[in-house]
């Protein structure tokens, strides 16, 4: 039991910090609380040397690099797609009593984005997932020190060789896609190595699958346990960008995040030194009443209070604006087609077994 609000906590081996001023100190404060979480890890894993876990000034400089594939005006060039993709995976349901919403729409709407920004072709989606899941669950051998099993090290592999062979392509014949921009993309007057360019593919379609997947997944259950919600967004569609925001304040879908402190530092009554691991909870943090008032109320109409679900800062996520438009599209596709959001009486909603990501396994929806 946790009885002051920065403990250390022998389980994660790290500094747990769950209120909102705390988290957004560790995550504004990259001199004292760095992200290299996975450094000295061997080149074979896809976490080593990631913009993730890099600190500046190389953080900046290959951040700047993708920055401009992400601005809100070029991620807005993509919403007639994302909504168009979004209406075809309903009319594939349409005629059906009852779908899973994971497989049916959760999973494939975020790939069909990713992997069209980067010019990846459409019959190569599905292994695209299981190499994406089989990142995830490597993600959490590693932060949770368990050994690495050599079917992840063997997917990573294939993965950088896929996207090796990609950047040749659109490097001799360059498209309007992000890997043909990395092909040519430049930092200090050199290319990126080959190397560095897969690793920012693979670090694109992990961070931007199964984040989104759950969000999606969160947005659909939090409705259909909330109809009147439901009821109020349908009749105001101008709602939709509030929805979105309470959303991932409700039901953040990535709960944590692992930091490691660089120089000694007080937060929250805890002394802390060099080489400490501290871990950040967001979903707390979006919770937190000192923040928020009625904090446990889902209210789409609640005036935004800016959330930490993105994280804050320089590692702030990239893919921010395409995740919000994604939902956005989801719900506004959904609201114009299905009246009420059901989950069938004898579903068992069975949660992700996943430390660090909010969502479930299967979200069974009855069309109405
Ligand atoms: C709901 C969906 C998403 C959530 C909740 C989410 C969450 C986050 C969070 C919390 C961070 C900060 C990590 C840190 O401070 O250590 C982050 C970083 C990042 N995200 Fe997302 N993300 C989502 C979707 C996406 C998408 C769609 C993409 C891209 C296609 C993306 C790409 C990235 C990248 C590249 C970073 C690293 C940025 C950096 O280190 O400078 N994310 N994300």
């Amino acid at each position: 039991m946790l009885k002051a609000p920065v403990s250390f906590h022998p389980q994660y081996g790290a500094y747990l910090v769950f209120r909102f001023d705390e988290v957004r100190r560790v995550f504004g404060d990259p001199d004292t609380f760095s992200s290299a979480v996975y450094d000295g890890l061997s080149e074979e894993l896809a976490f080593s040397d990631q913009i993730q876990g890099m600190d500046p000034p190389r953080h900046t400089q290959l951040r700047a690099l993708a920055a401009h594939a992400f601005t809100r005006r070029s991620v807005a060039e993509l919403e007639p797609r994302i909504r168009q993709t979004a209406h075809d995976l309903l009319d594939q349901v349409k005629d059906r009593e009852e779908f899973d919403f994971v497989r049916g729409f959760a999973i494939p709407l975020p790939i069909a984005v990713i992997s069209d920004m980067l010019g990846v072709p459409k019959e190569d989606y599905d292994t695209f997932k299981e190499w994406s899941d089989l990142i995830t669950e490597m993600s959490e051998r590693l932060l949770t020190g368990l050994p690495d099993d050599p079917k992840h090290v063997e997917a990573i592999r294939e993965m950088r060789a896929y996207f090796q062979r990609l950047l040749e392509e659109r490097r001799a014949n360059p498209r309007e896609d992000l890997v043909s921009q990395l092909a040519a993309a430049e930092i200090d007057g050199r290319r990126l190595t080959p190397l560095e360019a897969s690793n920012f593919c693979l670090l694109l379609l992990v961070a931007g699958n199964e984040t989104t997947t759950n969000l999606l997944v969160n947005a659909v259950r939090t409705f259909a346990e909330h109809p009147e919600q439901w009821e109020l967004l349908r009749s105001s569609p101008d709602l939709i960008p509030k929805a979105v925001e309470e959303v991932m304040r409700y039901r953040t879908s990535v709960q944590l995040m692992y930091r490691v402190v660089k120089k000694e530092v007080e937060l929250g009554g805890a002394q802390m030194k060099p080489g400490d691991r501290v871990v950040v909870f967001m979903g707390a943090a979006n919770r937190d009443p000192a923040k928020y008032d009625r904090p446990d109320v889902f209210d789409i109409t609640r005036t935004p209070s800016p959330h930490l679900t993105f994280g804050h800062g320089i590692h702030q996520c990239l893919g921010a604006p395409l995740a919000r438009i994604e939902v956005a599209a989801a719900l506004e596709a959904m609201a114009s087609r299905i009246s009420k959001l059901q989950i069938p009486d004898e579903a068992e909603l069975v949660p992700l077994n996943n430390f660090n990501m909010l969502g479930l396994q299967k979200l069974p929806l009855v069309l109405a």
